[in-house]
């Protein structure tokens, strides 16, 4: 590690945060895993270096719901997620898609470009409608690196539990059993013992 101490060490800090307050509120503001990275380059627990690593090896995602289109049926869901398998295993990307009751929540994951495209292609696709994105930036992991698109039918009820977590990014006790929304809620450091 660097000596946080030396000038040029404390000369790059004060430029860090003066960036930081530059781009608060425009596009360029680091984003939730970007500012915690930063807070440790700030208190001497990363190097710049180590920081650009991170972020280099960082994976992106994006978290939505949305609701089915009238008519959509299972055998529907299954075609789609047969075809998605296919395309994200083929591009590096990963995530979960859980169809409950007309709607659905999906996490994709991998390089940023790839999710993004992807994402921009799923956000018109007719099968679905209302997307609401509720988590978009890069993280320090993958949380569904052995599945293409992990998929399942969950119970509704669970569901709204969940999305309502989420949606309000507040840790609640909940009695969720289902292992993948499981999953889902630590993936967003949302898991409580509760729900372990
Ligand atoms: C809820 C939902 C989730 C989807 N997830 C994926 C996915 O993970 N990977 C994928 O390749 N396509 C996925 N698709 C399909 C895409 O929207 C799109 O149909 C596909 O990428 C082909 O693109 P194109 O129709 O523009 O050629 C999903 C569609 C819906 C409705």
């Amino acid at each position: 590690m660097m000596n946080p101490s030396s000038p040029d060490e404390a000369t790059r800090r004060r430029a860090v945060a003066a960036a930081v307050a530059l781009t608060a509120n425009t596009a360029l503001a680091p984003l939730r895993y970007e500012q915690q990275l930063l807070a440790c380059y700030q208190v001497g627990e990363l190097t710049i270096d180590e920081v650009l690593a991170l972020l280099q090896t960082s994976v992106y995602h994006v978290l939505y719901h949305s609701r089915t289109t009238l008519g959509l049926i299972l055998a529907d869901v299954e075609a789609l997620v047969d075809w998605s398998r296919h395309y994200n295993a083929q591009h590096q990307l990963t995530g979960l898609l859980l169809y409950s009751d007309e709607r659905f929540v999906q996490v994709v994951e991998g390089e940023e470009t790839a999710v993004r495209a992807l994402f921009a292609r799923i956000q018109q696709d007719a099968r679905h409608t209302q997307v609401v994105t509720l988590s978009e930036g890069p993280g320090p992991q993958r949380w569904f690196a052995d599945w293409s698109m992990a998929w399942g039918q969950v119970a509704p009820v669970e569901l709204d539990q969940v999305l309502g977590t989420l949606e309000a990014n507040t840790s609640v006790p909940l009695a969720i059993t289902d292992p993948r929304l499981q999953t889902l809620l630590q993936a967003f450091g949302l898991a409580n013992s509760d729900s372990e």
